[in-house]
């Protein structure tokens, strides 16, 4: 793990976010820091973090919670899973935490264009609101997360196929655990407090589906291929999965931008910032091929 230049004062550090993927790797990882980590939480009875993480329970109706949990804080992990509240949500917790003092906000955002693609399109709202704070911010624009392979290949490898709509689209696929290693630095930097940056992280190459389906073949040792769909043959087909409105629109959209590559760029920021380079997709698949053998 890389030195971080440590500030002067002792630092307490909010994280909102913290039962997520990339939010409780993060927790982990600050816990053996010489600072105190909060961790924000509507489940505070199921969150299962490390012993010295305090835990906050934060109700979004009642804004009151939001201002208790960040009394103190003088940084703000934020990270918000998906969800038509999200915007509402997080614009509310960089506000609670602008009052409470809060002087930097690292917020977990995502790579790619001005868009009106979801949840895209909410990260540039969410980036906006804080870009128009006082306070130093720093965004983190990731590619798409590998565990995303999970939902959409676990349980059809194993019969030799899986399908989507990405088409011969590339994507730099990125593991969380480089994200949370990245939000560490960003977090433990002394930063100005007039300073606005951004990074965009992705793993070490992109990948088509295709050579992902070698990848599998080779690590499960039969043959695995990917079936192209229509886009509305993979709405049907996630519609008759069970998905909701909401979901299949969020899965339709991401089928989209990996069509179209719009994930498929390469940066060495992940290697730069944390001194160590980004976790490979295989080595990944190798480390879960347990999911992909059911
Ligand atoms: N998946 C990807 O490939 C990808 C790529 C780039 C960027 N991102 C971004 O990464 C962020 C995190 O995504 P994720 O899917 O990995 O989420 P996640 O880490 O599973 O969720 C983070 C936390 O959000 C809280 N949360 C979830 N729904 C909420 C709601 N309706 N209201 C309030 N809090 C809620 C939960 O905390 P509590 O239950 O403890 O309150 C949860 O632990 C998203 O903003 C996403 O756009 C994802």
């Amino acid at each position: 793990m890389s030195e971080v230049v440590h500030d002067s004062r002792p630092s307490r550090i909010a994280i909102a976010g913290a039962t997520g993927r990339v939010g409780s790797a993060l927790a982990r990882l600050l816990a053996t820091d010489p600072v105190d980590v909060v961790a924000l939480t509507r489940r505070p009875d199921e969150a299962r973090l490390p012993s010295n993480v305090t835990i906050a329970a934060v109700r979004f109706d009642e804004p009151d919670t939001l201002q208790d949990a960040l009394r103190g804080a003088d940084r703000l992990f934020l990270s918000q899973g998906s969800s038509p509240e999200q915007v509402a949500n997080e614009i509310a917790l960089i506000d609670s935490a602008v009052a409470a003092g809060v002087r930097h906000i690292v917020k977990l955002s995502a790579l790619g264009p001005a868009s009106r693609i979801l949840p895209f399109a909410w990260h540039m709202e969410i980036e906006a609101h804080l870009s128009r704070q006082p306070v130093a911010s720093t965004i983190l624009r990731p590619s798409a997360y590998v565990d995303m392979l999970v939902r959409r290949a676990a349980g059809q490898v194993a019969k030799g196929s899986w399908a989507g709509a990405a088409g011969d689209g590339r994507v730099n696929f990125i593991d969380t655990r480089d994200i949370a290693k990245v939000a560490r630095v960003a977090l433990l930097e002394d930063v100005q407090p007039t300073s606005q940056r951004a990074y965009h992280l992705t793993g070490p190459r992109s990948w088509t589906m295709t050579q992902i389906s070698e990848e599998f073949s080779r690590l499960l040792g039969h043959s695995v291929v990917y079936c192209n769909r229509s886009p509305e043959d993979q709405k049907a087909a996630l519609t008759a999965a069970g998905l909701t409105p909401f979901l299949v629109d969020l899965m339709l959209g991401l089928e989209q931008v990996l069509r179209e590559s719009v994930l498929g760029e390469t940066t060495s920021t992940v290697e730069e910032l944390t001194g160590e380079a980004p976790r490979s997709l295989p080595d990944w698949i190798a480390e879960n091929i347990a999911l992909f053998r059911a």
